[in-house]
């Protein structure tokens, strides 16, 4: 099996499943006018976050690395009515295409990106004391994953579902010898779901459009 092949089954199921529309792809066409890597999730995986998200009834997501808001998207239209989506981004010109891209697809009122490092975003979240998560997905500097995992933790109700992205990696979370700081901070997060008595969680490896990588998936219990 190629890449070609996989990257052909995610074209088939986006095209059979009607997947992207214009909003979408508009928020693509921007990310890439505005210089933006190419690193968002994948029309399959965005449907698959955004199904996740109504199986719990989301009324309030956060999200951590926004990029140009295409998973954002998938996720505020997830979203009950009602509800909040709160997208975290250290980047001020990745924020300002997000909202851009959010405010085109109509989710302008009920999306926020806030603009710094998540650590200090999430420490200024727990203190706002608002509405617990429903709904998390954690998707920017890897190395920190562990810590973006425990913040989320202490901000989800329970039945909440936590995502991670990019904990495959091709492969490389399973070499115990990587010194690549990804791959620690792909191994700390598994470590951290086995060790923490509220979370029950699991590793799902994908392959499709972007590669071979995978997600991880908790529960709060
Ligand atoms: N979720 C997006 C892709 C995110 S790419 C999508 O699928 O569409 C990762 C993002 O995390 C980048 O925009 C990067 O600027 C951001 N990021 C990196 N380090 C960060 C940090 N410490 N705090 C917040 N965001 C960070
Ligand atoms: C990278 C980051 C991502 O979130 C992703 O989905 C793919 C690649 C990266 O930093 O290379
Ligand atoms: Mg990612």
């Amino acid at each position: 099996m190629s890449e070609a092949r996989w990257t052909a089954v995610d074209a088939y199921i986006d095209t059979a499943l009607h997947l992207s529309d214009p909003a979408l792809e508009a928020a693509l066409a921007a990310n890439r006018a505005a210089g933006l890597p190419g690193i968002d999730v994948s029309p399959a995986q965005g449907k698959f976050l955004h199904l996740l998200a109504r199986m719990v009834s989301a009324k309030r997501i956060l999200e951590i690395g926004a990029l140009g808001g295409y998973s954002s998207i998938w996720l505020a239209r997830a979203l009950q009515v009602g509800g909040q989506l709160v997208s975290l981004e250290i980047s001020p010109k990745h924020a300002e295409v997000a909202r851009a891209n959010l405010a085109r697809a109509g989710l302008g009122a009920i999306a926020e990106v806030r603009v710094g490092p998540a650590l200090e975003s999430l420490a200024a979240l727990k203190n706002e004391a608002g509405a617990p998560f429903d709904f998390v997905f954690i998707d920017a500097d890897k190395p920190n994953n562990a810590n973006y995992l425990k913040a989320a933790l202490g901000m989800a109700r329970p039945g909440a579902v936590i995502v991670c992205d990019n904990v495959v990696r091709d492969g490389t979370i399973a070499d115990s010898a990587s010194r690549d700081p990804n791959v620690a901070g792909a191994r700390a997060l598994f470590e951290t779901i086995a060790n923490e008595p509220r979370l029950s969680g699991v590793g799902l490896q994908t392959v499709g459009a972007k590669g071979w990588d995978g997600f991880a998936i908790a529960l709060v219990v």
